[in-house]
């Protein structure tokens, strides 16, 4: 008697589901274990550096030269030295976009459905930065779409903002799968995107939304419970901008007694944006 093959299925899927697999990447299936062995991978130069003596002489995005398509992704410090000089010379958000939707020095791209980039108004006086997208901002292409995205509007909402008086971006723009923390490396490989996005929106006020964000950003390695609330300054290198951290919003769904000191954290905000 063939033997029943709903179940199997059913625990391959729980076992993917486990392993954080939660959304198929092609059509069909692919056997990997029917394909030729991989030749071994093909150790790169390291780029020269990008000659970016000033934004007006590269106007024209530019693409990361050191990681290609569909070729073996590059040695965490030179995809790190390759974005950091992309990023530097990328003039404008649309150019900055259109290099980061070009780089391929981040593994996480390749799980990715899209690119993450932002929300909201470039023009605002505000930015929130968040850690990674989620699910929903991976099949949606914007960062807070999904549940905490939900509450995050309801926060900035009681202090009368929104997504068109607010710029939202994250510090990694593509979805780690099955939502697992970005590895250290994936994150310094990211910094430079998000530094340069922070740099070219030039808000007044900046919040960092949860630890991740913060500790990166801000450069410190104190946790949220003694972070948020407290002001600190973030230098652009063109300016020093005020920045606060406070809690991400889905540690807020998971521990609403919080919501109190965040509301602290949201009049502090309001305080800031108030002309004196
Ligand atoms: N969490 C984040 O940090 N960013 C998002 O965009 C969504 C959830």
């Amino acid at each position: 008697m063939m033997p029943e093959p709903a179940p199997i299925v059913r625990e391959l899927l729980a076992f993917y589901l486990e392993a954080g697999v939660d959304c198929a990447l092609v059509e069909e299936p692919v056997d990997r274990l029917a394909e030729a062995d991989a030749p071994p991978p093909v150790t790169r130069a390291a780029p020269p550096p990008i000659q970016a003596p000033g934004f007006a002489e590269t106007a024209r995005p530019v693409a990361a030269p050191a990681v290609i398509r569909g070729e073996a992704a590059p040695a965490p410090d030179v995809a790190i030295a390759t974005a950091r000089e992309a990023a530097r010379t990328a003039p404008t958000l649309e150019a900055l976009r259109e290099l980061m939707q070009n780089f391929d020095g981040c593994a996480l791209k390749n799980t990715a459905t899209r690119l993450v980039f932002a929300d909201g108004n470039p023009q605002a006086r505000i930015m929130f930065v968040g850690e990674a997208p989620g699910r929903d901002e991976d099949i949606e292409g914007l960062p807070f779409v999904g549940r905490s995205g939900k509450l995050l509007d309801l926060m900035i909402g009681a202090i009368g903002l929104n997504r068109t008086t607010a710029y939202i971006a994250n510090v990694i723009p593509w979805r780690p799968p099955g939502n697992r923390t970005p590895t250290p490396q994936e994150t310094q490989i990211c910094l430079p995107f998000i530094q340069r996005q922070i740099e070219l929106v030039n808000p007044d006020v900046l919040v960092t939304l949860g630890n991740p964000s913060t500790q990166t950003l801000l450069s410190t390695r104190a946790g949220i419970m003694r972070t948020r609330g407290r002001w600190f300054d973030y230098d652009t290198g063109q300016r020093v901008i005020r920045a606060l951290p406070t809690f991400h919003p889905a540690y807020l769904l998971r521990s609403p007694s919080y919501k109190r000191l965040a509301w602290q954290d949201l009049r502090a905000i309001a305080k800031a944006l108030t002309p004196a």
